[in-house]
């Protein structure tokens, strides 16, 4: 076992509470017929334990010392595992218990994915036990379908190993070792197979681009593992990475997905496949006179030819494909693809739009979204209200971009990076004047006053709020502010 030195390591958790010591009972009558073996006991904060596992992820746990006590022997027990019928679970098993270093290990494959329970039972020196059950949840990985590659690797087993899954991860292990990448849930086990004394053991690198073919990457980690000379042959540094448990036969790799035979020759033929929908928007939610921001994610389209998201010309039209007019509160920055805006109680509504997404040879996909315009909660107690006015007009309530601007110029200048902060309660246009709460005020008036002064202006006493040279450097490029005013509000002193 002392190659499993590897790996995700957890705790079978137990609280601090729970790790309080079991009371000792001691009965007189028994203790006067000379000392009787008494059971190990289940800690009584526990009634079972839980794994949750990922198909095709190799993973180990450690058993509390604290999960059993017994009054002779402590947490010195030994440890068996029993499937569901009360069988000690089979050397063939994905899931196994190791005895001696008291951990639990596994690497569950595809078909393994459900749920499985199996009890753990202590056994103390004279003989007497206790049981526990432990429940495993297996799950598909994330994206698995996404697959594009699987890494096959044929092997001979040089040595005994004890249960079947321990050459697997030995497998694992070498290949971490040669790539240097220590970190296992980067390696996805897809299948293993045995033909005779030859197995089979294929796994994919997860880190590697999902949503189109990266026959680069995949060429490159197979200079790493393929002899130079000899096609289909291991190279010495993978040899190497796996003596002296495995012996390498071959090595090689399959496409599947995007990667498959299919999808490769769809790249080079002349017929252009249209962007595919793969994770609709759905459902956003703006708030009235707070900025709202949205990043389109990559993963939205996909595209045979073109790949993700990122690569693909991206538009947006009301769900009636009717033009958005550039006075709608919404607006898309096609280049950095994301969605922005300030929406004002006007646009208080929940409408649909439609994303349309563009490749290279204008085919086009769609999603159909919505997105809701919702009332900002009341400030209950506003303390000051900041005015400023700009000189000459940007044309505020017809142009969203400009409103984005004068928006986050304002976070600038306040050191805040949060939406939530500004509130903009009113905007007029000739000339050009936004009004705003500070949403993360305190409630004293005098201090808030000072505060913005002292941001604002040159000196405390210039009444006039000039705008100081501070000011003037965040701002200065493409507004031109000519003044600002504080407003008091007094609606908490009535
Ligand atoms: C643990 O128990 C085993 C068998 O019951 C015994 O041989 C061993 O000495 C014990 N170890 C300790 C540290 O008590
Ligand atoms: C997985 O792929 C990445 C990117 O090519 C590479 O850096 C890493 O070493 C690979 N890891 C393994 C274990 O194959
Ligand atoms: C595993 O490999 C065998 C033999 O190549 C194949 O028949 C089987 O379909 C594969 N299973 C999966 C889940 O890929
Ligand atoms: C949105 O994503 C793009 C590309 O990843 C990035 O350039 C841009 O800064 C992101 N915008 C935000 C607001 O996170
Ligand atoms: C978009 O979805 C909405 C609500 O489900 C529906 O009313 C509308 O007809 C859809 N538009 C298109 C173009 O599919
Ligand atoms: C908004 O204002 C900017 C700068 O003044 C200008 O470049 C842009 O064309 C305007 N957009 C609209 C929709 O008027
Ligand atoms: C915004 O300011 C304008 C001009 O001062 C005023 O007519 C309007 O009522 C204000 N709107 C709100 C919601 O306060
Ligand atoms: C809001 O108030 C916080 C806390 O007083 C202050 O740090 C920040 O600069 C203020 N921002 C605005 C926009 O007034």
């Amino acid at each position: 076992m002392t190659y499993l030195y590897f790996v995700v390591f957890g705790l079978l958790l137990l609280s601090s509470e729970a790790l309080s010591k079991q009371d000792e009972v001691l009965d007189d009558n028994v203790a006067s017929k000379g000392p009787v073996n008494q059971p190990p006991t289940l800690n009584r904060h526990l009634s079972r334990l839980k794994i949750d596992a990922t198909a095709g992820v190799a993973f180990r746990y450690s058993l509390s010392p604290n999960v059993f006590t017994d009054p002779e022997d402590g947490s010195n027990l030994t440890f068996t595992l029993y499937d569901a019928e009360n069988v000690p679970v089979s050397e063939q098993s994905w899931f196994q218990y190791d005895p001696i270093f008291r951990i639990f290990y596994g690497l569950p494959l595809r078909e393994h994915v459900s749920r499985w329970s199996y009890i753990l039972e202590a056994k103390d020196s004279g003989g007497l036990v206790a049981q526990v059950p432990l429940d495993i949840r297996v799950q598909m990985l994330r994206r698995a379908r996404l697959y594009n590659h699987q890494f096959i690797m044929k092997v001979k087993l040089l040595r005994q190993f004890r249960n079947a899954i321990d050459w697997q991860i030995r497998a694992l292990e070498g290949i971490m070792t040669l790539f240097g990448d220590m970190n296992l849930e980067h390696l996805t086990v897809l299948n293993v197979t045995q033909n005779a004394d030859v197995y089979e053991f294929s796994w994919a690198n997860y880190t590697l681009p999902k949503y189109s073919c990266p026959l680069e990457d995949i060429n490159k980690l197979m200079k790493i593992m393929e002899s130079e000379t000899q096609p289909g042959s291991p190279s010495s540094n993978l040899i190497k990475a796996m003596s002296p448990h495995l012996q390498v036969l071959e090595i090689g790799w399959q496409g599947i997905g995007f990667c498959s035979k299919e999808e490769l020759m769809k790249i080079h033929a002349p017929s252009e496949f249209p962007p595919r929908l793969c994770n609709s928007i759905g459902h956003l939610t703006a708030t009235v006179g707070h900025l709202f921001v949205y990043n389109v994610s990559e993963e939205t389209f996909t595209d045979a030819e073109d790949g993700s998201t990122r690569n693909l010309h991206l538009s947006f039209r009301f769900s009636d494909s009717s033009q958005i007019p550039s006075s709608h509160w919404l607006q898309f920055d096609a280049q950095k693809q994301e969605f922005y805006g300030v929406p004002s109680s006007n646009d208080i509504s929940n409408a649909n739009y439609l994303l349309i997404a563009e490749d290279s040879s204008k085919k086009v996909a769609y999603d159909n979204f919505s997105v809701e315009v919702k009332i900002a909660p009341k400030i209950i107690c506003p303390t000051v209200e900041f005015q400023m006015t700009m000189n000459p007009s940007l044309n505020l309530l017809y142009n969203a971009s400009n409103k984005r601007k004068v928006v986050e110029k304002l976070m600038r200048l306040f050191g805040q990076s949060d939406t939530d902060s500004i509130r903009i309660k009113n905007i007029t246009d000739n000339p050009s004047t936004i009004t705003l709460y500070n949403m993360s005020l305190g409630s004293k008036i005098q201090v808030e006053t000072e505060e913005l002064h002292k941001i604002f202006t040159v000196d405390e006493e210039d009444n006039g709020m000039n705008p100081n040279e501070h000011v003037n450097r965040v701002v200065k490029k493409d507004i031109k502010i000519a003044s600002f005013r504080l407003i008091p509000q007094d609606s908490c002193t009535d």
